[in-house]
This record gives structure tokens, sequence and C-alpha cells, in this order.
């Protein structure tokens, strides 16, 4: 399918291969402004052509800047040998004195690292002796010659800033005549600096795209996070998204509140039991409705994690349940502590109907606790989603800023999948977490919303109810399970 680009975002579900749109400051004045077609290159990056609207386009230069360590260098690989699953070449051209052997050894352990690729279709080769002896204008020699001779339609050149840094007006003519060099090989490129402020900053006023990579420390834990500064030709997702880096490359979270918002679709509504008798016989209505969200909301030891074990219980072939666990209980804790109340969820388990996870137990950030939430939702088309600890989301950088938005999103998108939800949460502890007190207003993003008291005897009081009369209920809660 071919879309002319008109100045609008392309919907994601609508995303376009063939963009149409032109680069005027590529021409000189005097020449006439040609339209020509620009395809896209999907980076295949998990997450990454979500951000960009589709990918790449074809005869762009991009500059990837951010500090050693970041990630650069393992994108550009993992982008190369994703091409070389289509057959494509890439040429790898490193300005270091880092020998290419080194690197692919690095690349190894990388689940996107081909071996038999290496050399045929991921060709690697250095400037460093050109750069070192004659300057960037021999690089660009040796570019356009091996570029000719591999006929790659993928260019990574490595290093480029770091191993000249004080040659400003050399940089500007060499990104300058890279350009064209592209365009008259029909080739993609990747330029990767370790961005030194704006180093570039002549230059990248001519390039296509330009995205900043960073390290964010909070409380002394990394955040990976990445921004599209710059992108000729479509709308992105703007912001910073975060990313994670594993055996598996590279993944990307697009900020979960700035992609398109879609809108829920009907579906039939039902009762979903929440499996605590007592509160289902209590609320005379069979539990609550399908897709609706409900938070429980109590102190330490009232009861919270009792009662989404209960509902996580109730999973079954027909609706298939998915249980988060954000504490460091592990699924054999969290077992043991429901067979002690009669709650059947080892079988559950057993059955294959509810699939349990652990969440916010390692250093992920917020979107990818979302996305993950997100993605297993829709994997095992959980009907019912149980999220033990709230508090869990919220020791990320992101959360004091963005957690009431974000929590918004991540419930629509919820409901959008049907899935009947309850989520637990301590005040105190999604304060500590978060290190803000709960926001007001979080629990008005729920469709129910459960109060739970400790004391003697505990309590729970349904404080609001979605399509229930406005009184509230309250009921004993011991060995209610
Ligand atoms: N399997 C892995 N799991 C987690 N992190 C990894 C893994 N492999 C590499 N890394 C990290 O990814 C980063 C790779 O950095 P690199 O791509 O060389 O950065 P740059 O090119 O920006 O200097 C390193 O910080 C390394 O610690
Ligand atoms: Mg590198």
């Amino acid at each position: 399918m071919r879309a002319r680009h008109n100045g609008f975002a392309p919907q994601p579900s609508q995303y376009d291969c063939c963009i149409e749109t032109s680069f005027p400051e590529r021409c000189s004045t005097n020449d006439p402004v040609h339209f020509s077609s620009m395809n896209r290159f999907p980076t295949t990056i998990p997450g990454l052509d979500e951000i960009l609207h589709g990918g790449l386009f074809e005869g762009g230069v991009y500059i990837l800047e951010g500090p050693p360590g970041v990630g650069k260098t393992t994108l550009a690989n993992q982008i190369a040998y994703s091409h070389a699953l289509k057959g494509q070449k890439t040429l790898y051209v490193t300005m270091l004195s880092e020998s290419h052997a080194r690197m692919v050894q690095h690349m190894d352990g990388q689940a996107f690292f081909h071996k038999s690729a290496v050399n045929s279709l991921v060709l690697y080769i250095s400037g460093y002796r050109e750069l070192e002896t004659e300057g960037l204008k021999a690089v660009i020699g040796l570019l356009r010659g091996e570029l000719a001779r591999s006929g790659a339609s993928l260019l990574v050149v490595d290093g480029l800033v770091v191993s000249a840094p004080d040659i400003d007006e050399g940089v500007r003519q060499f990104v300058h005549e890279l350009q064209s060099l592209v365009i008259a090989m029909s080739c993609t490129c990747l330029l990767l600096t370790s961005g030194r402020g704006n180093a570039l900053s002549a230059e990248q006023t001519m390039v296509d795209g330009i995205f900043t990579f960073e390290d964010h420390l909070f409380r002394g834990k990394a955040e990976r996070r990445f921004q599209v500064r710059k992108f000729r030709g479509s709308e992105v997702v703007r912001g910073q998204h975060s990313f994670c880096i594993t055996s598996d490359g590279l993944r990307f979270f697009p900020r979960l509140e700035s992609l398109p918002l879609r809108p829920k679709e009907a579906a039939p509504a039902c009762r979903v039991k929440l499996g605590t008798r007592a509160v289902d016989d209590a609320l005379n209505y069979d539990g609550v409705g399908s897709g609706t969200m409900s938070l429980a909301v109590g102190e330490s030891g009232t009861g919270k994690t009792l009662l989404a074990l209960a509902f996580a219980a109730q999973a079954s072939v027909e609706q298939p349940g998915l249980l988060l666990l954000g504490s460091p209980e592990t699924p054999f804790d969290a077992c043991a502590l429901a067979e002690g109340f009669g709650i059947p969820l080892k079988q559950a388990m057993a059955s294959g109907a509810l699939h349990v996870q652990s969440i916010g137990q390692t250093d992920e950030s917020l979107d990818e606790m979302g996305h993950k939430i997100l993605r297993l939702v829709h994997e095992r088309k959980a009907a019912r989603v149980a999220l033990d600890g709230l508090a869990a989301l919220a020791d990320t950088s992101a959360f004091p800023e963005r957690g009431h938005r974000f929590l918004g999103r991540l419930l629509h998108e919820l409901r959008r999948a049907h899935a009947t939800s309850l989520f637990t949460l301590d005040p105190a502890e999604l304060s500590l977490a978060g290190g803000t007190p709960l926001a007001p207003g979080v629990s008005a993003l729920f469709d129910n919303l459960l109060t739970l008291t400790g004391g003697r005897e505990r309590q729970l009081t349904v404080a609001k109810m979605r399509g229930a009369p406005t009184a509230t209920t309250s009921v004993a809660l011991v060995g209610s399970a």
C-alpha cells in the first residue's frame, strides 16, 4: 500500500511501508524541487518502529548519539543482522582503533547474532587508518569504493566523533558527502557518535534523524532512555521512552500514555465473581461487572493479598487468569499462603488456566512493566488480571511525574482487552516507593473501590461499585476466603 505523506501521522495500525515525501534541504537553491517516493526501512527492533510510526526511511542518514556503553553499537548490529535475515547487506565501518574481532566477540552472546552472516552479509571494515593518515575525505573515498563493491543497502559508521572531536569543518563536509553518497547508492546510514554536547550541531540540522540515548540515574539505579529529537518525513511518538538491553538485544518501550488512543469495543456484559464468598454474596450482584477495574485499598495485613489470590484462583479455561506479584514473594509462596486459606491457587496454576508472574522486582522501568502486563494479557488472552501490590510500579523514576496518567492509560488498555482486573494498594507502601503520597484521585480511575480495615475483625467495605446503588456495603472477612 502506498500513501502520500500529508503532514498527518499515520495510525499505527495503518503503518505505511511507503510514504511519499520530499527533502528540499538536500537540493541546492538552483535545483528544481522533485517529489520522490521514500520507502520505509523497518528496523524490526521491538518497540522502535512503533515509536517511529513504521521505521526509518530508506536513503536517510540517522545520528545515534549517547555516552559509551549505552547501547548504540549493539543496536546498530541488531539492525544489521535483522537486515541480513532478509538477505540484505550491511557495511559496518568502525572509526575506532578497536578491532572488529573484538566487537564481533561481544555480539556473540546476543540472540540476534549469526556467525554465518559475518563477512557475507554483515561486512566489517575499519576506517581508522584512512582517518588517521589522510582524514575524513579519505574515509568517504573508502566508503564509496566499499559500498559500490559490496552493494550494501545499510551503512553503519561507528565512532565518528570520538575519534575526530576537533575537525569541525571536516566533519560538516563529511556528513554532507555522506548524504550525497547514500542517496546515490540507495543506502540507509546510521552514524554513531558518543554525542559530546553539540559537537555535531551544524550537521544535525542536515541529517534525517537524531536519536539520543542516555542512562538516567534514579536512586542509584540506572534506566536507559531514548528520545527522537528529530525525524524527517513523519510523526513519531514524542517524549522519552525507556529501553532495555538483554541477550535478545535492545527492546524499546514507548511511553504508554503517548501511544494513539484506540477506543474500546463493546463486549457482552456479564458478572465476574471476585472469589471471596462473603464479598460476592454481600454484593448481591454475583461479583463485579466484566471488564471493570477494581481497587482494593488497605494497610498491611488487612487481607488484600488473600483477596487478590482468591480472585486469581477463579481462573478457568473460559476465563484465563494472570496474577502479577508486586512483592518479592514467589509463586510458590503465594500457593503456600493460598493453601492455608483454602484458596485453590495451585490447582488453577496446574490446570494452565492461571499464569503467575513477578513484576517490579528487577530494574524494570515503568513503561517496561506496563508493556509487560499488556503483552501477557494479550498473549494469554487473560480475562481476569490481579495485580497484588500496585506500589511495585512506583519504584521507578517516571512514577512521581507520570504515575497517574500512566495508570489511567494502563487501565484503559486493560478495559480494551476486556480483562476484569483487581489491583491491591497499600497507600503507605505507595508513598514510600513513589516518593509521593497517593495521588488524589487514583481511586477515581477505578470502577470499583474496596477498602479493607484491620483490627480484631477484618472488614471490607464496598465504597464504590459501578452499576450498583451508592450505599456502601461492609462485610467481615475473617476466614471468608
Ligand atoms: N546480555 C546483556 N544483558 C544486559 N546488558 C547487556 C547485555 N549485553 C550487553 N549489555 C550491555 O549493553 C551495553 C552495550 O553497549 P554498546 O552497544 O557497546 O554501547 P555504545 O556503542 O553506546 O558504547 C553495555 O553497557 C553492556 O553492559
Ligand atoms: Mg559503541
